[in-house]
């Protein structure tokens, strides 16, 4: 069991945690967050998905998704699609972007996306997918990735063919998350194909899928041995759970932030919207990531609904920090208990 990292064609991801691209989540300032919360712990982002469509029409809203901080670095920004030649065509925007890696995803279960080819559509298309790896990789030099899932359906599990294909067409890494595509979020993901994936790999094998505590990350990383673990709806509600998992490695107390810590991240984050988005956007998305911070406060728990009421994010804020100051728990820790995991 090693937590050390692992390398992406001369990309050192160390540790060894990789945040896991969600859509409408990780963007760069919630990336910013996480890493600002977790510091070193965090080994690599990446971006929630990207459509090859509207990249290589330069909309936007998916050039501004693929933007990123230096702080955030190693950053890979995810691409989804089906079409071979935009595919290459989009790989070239985020290289040229400054990405480290850039990751093909084969598994978003969206009906719209896979109806298309897209996504998961592509686990059902192997000929695609290697056409798309062939042609990504000529038009690039950084890294090619792709995250899988174990399959469409029960009946076509097909994680380690996909592994050949990807290994056999230049991917330099492959995420897996062990669900079937039918399955969502249900059930609990599959390990047992991360085990078998990294017994049959020559590329890094990276596992996803509802680790939440360090306990998790430990036992997943010795059971399977695979080479990195991908975290997500964990760190939506406990940013702090990279560097928490690293302490449970090295036999340290686990980190616990302190509500002054709390208040003055979700500034950090403020900060980070007004300089990437209109200033219109940041009410609703100041109210999402307080609303999962918040989750259990202590000693007054109509505190997130008051926040939640309001429109103005500064206010927001120094209403959480008046009634910390008021508790007296402001320089408390802040329990993070372990993150919970919702579809
Ligand atoms: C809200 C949400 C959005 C997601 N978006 C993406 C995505 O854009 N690309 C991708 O490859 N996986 C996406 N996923 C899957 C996650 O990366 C991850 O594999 C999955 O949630 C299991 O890991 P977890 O239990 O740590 O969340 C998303 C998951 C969630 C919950």
């Amino acid at each position: 069991m090693s937590l050390s990292g692992f390398n992406i064609d001369g990309i050192d991801v160390a540790p060894g945690l990789v945040l896991a691209p969600m859509s409408g989540v990780t963007d760069s300032p919630f990336r910013q967050l996480v890493k600002r919360a977790s510091g070193d712990a965090v080994g690599m982002v990446m971006s929630e998905f990207i459509s090859i469509e509207l990249l290589t029409q330069r909309q936007l809203s998916s050039v501004i998704r693929m933007s990123f901080a230096e702080s955030e670095r190693p950053v890979a920004i995810q691409i989804y699609g089906a079409d071979v030649g935009r595919m290459a065509e989009a790989a070239r925007i985020v290289e040229d972007a400054g990405a480290d890696s850039v990751d093909i995803n084969c598994g978003c279960p969206a009906p719209k996306i896979v109806r298309r080819g897209g996504g998961a559509g592509l686990l059902k298309d192997l000929p695609r997918l290697a056409a798309i790896l062939d042609a990504v990789n000529a038009a690039v030099s950084i890294p090619v990735t792709i995250k899988i899932r174990n399959g469409w359906c029960d009946d076509t599990l097909n994680a380690l063919e996909t592994l050949r294909v990807a290994e056999n067409h230049g991917a330099k890494a492959i995420g897996i998350h062990g669900r079937t595509r039918m399955q969502l979020y249900r059930a609990e993901a599959d390990w047992n194909v991360v085990r078998e994936m990294r017994e049959a790999a020559s590329i890094p094998v990276i596992g996803s899928g509802d680790v939440v505590d360090a306990e998790g990350a430990l036992n997943r990383f010795a059971t399977t041995a695979c080479d990195g673990i991908m975290i997500g709806r964990g760190a939506i509600t406990n940013p702090w759970i990279f560097r928490q998992i690293i302490d449970g490695t090295e036999g340290r107390e686990r980190y616990q932030p302190t509500w002054r810590e709390t208040v003055e991240l979700l500034h950090f984050y403020l900060e980070k919207l007004l300089e990437m988005y209109p200033a219109k956007v940041s009410p609703g998305r100041m109210k999402m990531m307080l609303s999962r911070l918040l989750k259990h406060f202590p000693g007054d728990p109509g505190v997130r609904k008051r926040c939640l009421r309001m429109e103005v994010p500064t206010e927001m804020l120094a209403h959480l920090e008046q009634t910390c100051l008021g508790l007296g728990i402001y320089d408390s820790p802040k329990e993070t208990g372990v993150a919970e995991v919702a579809a």
